[in-house]
């Protein structure tokens, strides 16, 4: 026997792309098991040792030595990750993530199913909500056939236990725009705002998920090649301990996810991951450059006007055009490529982001004069034709090399 060591399992890093096989520390045995199930947690100290007990002794019960409990905790003040790495000892089955740089439940659950082992891999939440026992007839679900089966409140034997009617409206709510928004995806299952499934690995295999907020299902389902879906119905139960951390930011993420996930979905999405060039990515691109034109527009009136600052042209327009690169940057930050600065949060990374990000800008501005200059005086003499193709190939250029040098900063350790 091996001694049992109460190490935690490293963070993984990159993209949440779902592999064949399980990202490791290098040492660690990384034979394949039967099942993974993921426990995400944000201060659930009253609630971990509870709930490593209870599945434990279910999973022991059903497949002894044949699955994993990965607890993947956000670093939370109480201290949740510490207390289950106390518990490693006695529940050898179990392995403890403790995240620092990165939150929120959904990359929680897709990093832990990145370092799994299963050939199933399933998320529960680590408050009790969840009942426990519903898992062996997911399982059973899954031993008949299904890619993915899903606990749901809203079938037979489901529930909530004594949920308000504002909360039960919001809930029908979000389901209802949901599948208005996305019907192919939320239409294949009654509660497709569960957070309790499980799914096959092969049918997430090689894909790279991007959720946001709270609804990891929906990516499942929407970029998955899931076939058969079985459903089990289950109640939700009250919390008896701690506090849910929904609030209305979950909202209006999910409603950014479902708008996101059906570009992604849509004919569009598809062709421009076969062609494979990020045309959304690029669509937001472009919108952020439009926004710059209106501010160097605006800030070059206020600052040269006559009837303004009456300053001298040149100089306006170098502070206006400085202005909209620093608003496109932060667009471009924000949104165009929020997914990759959301790994570089620091204010030295932005700030070195932001100085290659106006480089790339004003080698732009150097091909827009050439561009202008040559098609104007070689293939059309019109100087708004000749000007429009010139800034066709500048948004190109800045694209490219942004996308090239992927909005990122390397770091010198
Ligand atoms: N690692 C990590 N990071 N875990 C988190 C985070 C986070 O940022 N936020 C929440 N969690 C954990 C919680 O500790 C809990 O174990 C689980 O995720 C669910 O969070 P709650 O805050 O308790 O959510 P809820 O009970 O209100 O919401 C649940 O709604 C659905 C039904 O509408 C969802 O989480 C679903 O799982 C559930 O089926
Ligand atoms: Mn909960």
């Amino acid at each position: 026997m091996l001694a049992e060591s109460n190490s935690l399992l490293s963070v993984p890093t990159g993209t949440l792309k779902i592999s064949e096989f399980p990202h490791t520390n290098g040492g660690e045995n990384c034979e394949s098991i039967y099942f993974s199930l993921v426990v995400p947690t944000y201060k659930e100290r009253d609630n971990i040792e509870n709930v490593v007990r209870i599945l434990s002794q279910l999973l022991d019960e059903l497949m002894p030595g044949d699955y994993e409990l990965i607890v993947v905790d956000d670093d939370s003040p109480d201290g949740t990750w510490e207390i289950a790495q106390s518990l490693m000892p006695e529940y050898p089955q179990m392995r403890v993530m403790r995240r620092q740089h990165e939150r929120g439940l959904s990359s929680a659950v897709i990093r832990g199913w990145q370092a799994a082992r299963g050939q199933i891999l399933g998320v529960i939440d680590g408050d009790l909500q969840h009942p426990p026992e519903v898992l062996m007839q997911l399982l059973r679900s899954i031993k008949e056939g299904a890619d993915l089966a899903v606990a749901s409140r809203h079938i037979e034997g489901g529930g909530v236990s004594s949920w308000s009617f504002t909360r039960r409206l919001l809930s029908r709510g979000a389901q209802l725009l949901g599948l208005i928004i996305l019907p192919r995806v939320l239409g294949r299952v009654s509660d497709p705002m569960s957070g309790y499934f499980m799914v096959r690995r092969s049918c997430i295999v090689g894909l790279t998920l991007y959720p946001v907020g709270y609804k990891i299902l929906l990516e499942v389902i929407g970029r998955g090649n899931v076939d058969q879906i079985a459903e089990v119905g289950y109640v939700f139960c009250e919390r008896k301990e701690g506090e849910s951390k929904v609030s209305w930011k979950q909202y209006v993420e999910y409603i950014y996810h479902l708008l996101r996930l059906r570009l992604a979905t849509t004919r569009w999405g598809r062709f421009s991951q076969t062609i494979d060039f990020p045309i959304s990515r690029f669509i937001r691109f472009g919108l952020v450059g439009l926004s710059g034109v209106f501010v160097d527009m605006a800030v070059l009136y206020l600052l040269s006007d006559p009837t303004t600052l009456a300053l001298p042209l040149t100089r306006s327009k170098i502070v206006a055009g400085e202005i909209a690169i620093f608003n496109n940057f932060l667009w471009n930050d924000a949104w165009t490529f929020a997914d990759v600065a959301m790994r570089q949060q620091e204010w030295r990374q932005r700030l070195k982001r932001f100085l290659k990000f106006n480089m790339i800008c004003l080698a732009g501005l150097v091909l827009n004069l050439l561009v202008l200059n040559l098609v104007f005086n070689f293939i059309i003499a019109n100087p708004y034709i000749a000007n429009l193709i010139a800034i066709a190939f500048a948004t190109i250029w800045n694209f490219w090399v942004n996308l090239k040098l992927s909005w990122q900063v390397t770091q010198v350790k």
